[in-house]
């Protein structure tokens, strides 16, 4: 079994989501980006954004990563309910000096280009994509775009860049992700502590 874990700041809760699945025992070391808890499991940390493709290849049987990063791939895949943890909101922001949503054509500054002109077409929406690595908030300051849409968890961000949120574009968690009708590797997952012990016992 190998599992990818979306770096940065999912790592942590997912960590404690695996030590309460009785999967993990101790950490990872140092800069040490494979984990091997027993022969024959391996987890590895990796970008989120690269896990839909290591999925997708079958490079690995199972990702553990968030909602926003799942839906912004090309990929067809399956994705287990919320684990509890990694919980957020991709939203549209204007900034605070903007009264209301621009009635005709405008830009907007996202990581996010296929969710956004989804969400835009469903919303009867006209915009121009500027699509962005990170930073995202910065895109109406610089006059490169009219709004934004990024991940909200505090809205510390946007309100440090003068931006306010105006509507949710998607609800996101972090959950299992696994190939469509491979759900039954996310299950092998969520009984590891069960499976573990018996593996144990067998050696
Ligand atoms: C996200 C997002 C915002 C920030 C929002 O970035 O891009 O910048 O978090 O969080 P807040 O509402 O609590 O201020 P993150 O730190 O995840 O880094 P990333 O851009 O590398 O994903």
């Amino acid at each position: 079994m190998r599992i990818a874990i979306a770096a940065g700041r999912l790592e942590q809760p997912i960590w404690n989501w695996l030590k309460s699945q009785g999967l993990v025992n101790g950490s990872r070391h140092g800069r040490a980006l494979v984990y091997t808890p027993r022969p024959g499991w391996e987890i590895a940390v990796v970008r989120g954004r690269d896990i839909p493709g290591l999925l997708r290849r079958g490079v690995v049987d199972v990702g553990i990563l968030g909602r926003d990063v799942v839906e912004e791939s090309p990929y067809e895949l399956w994705m287990g309910p919320s684990l509890g943890f990694g919980q957020c909101r991709l939203m549209l922001a204007l900034p605070n000096d903007m009264e209301a949503m621009p009635g005709g054509r405008f830009r907007v500054a996202t990581r996010y280009p296929r969710i956004t002109r989804a969400w835009a077409e469903r919303e009867g929406l006209l915009v121009d994509i500027v699509e962005m690595t990170g930073s995202v908030e910065v895109a109406p300051r610089l006059g490169i775009a009219d709004a934004v849409v990024d991940v909200v968890e505090t809205g510390e961000t946007l309100r440090a860049n003068g931006l306010k949120p105006v509507a949710t574009v998607l609800d996101s968690y972090a959950g299992l992700v696994t190939r469509p009708q491979e759900q039954a590797l996310a299950e092998r997952l969520t009984a590891a502590e069960e499976e573990m012990g018996r593996a144990a016992c067998e050696a």
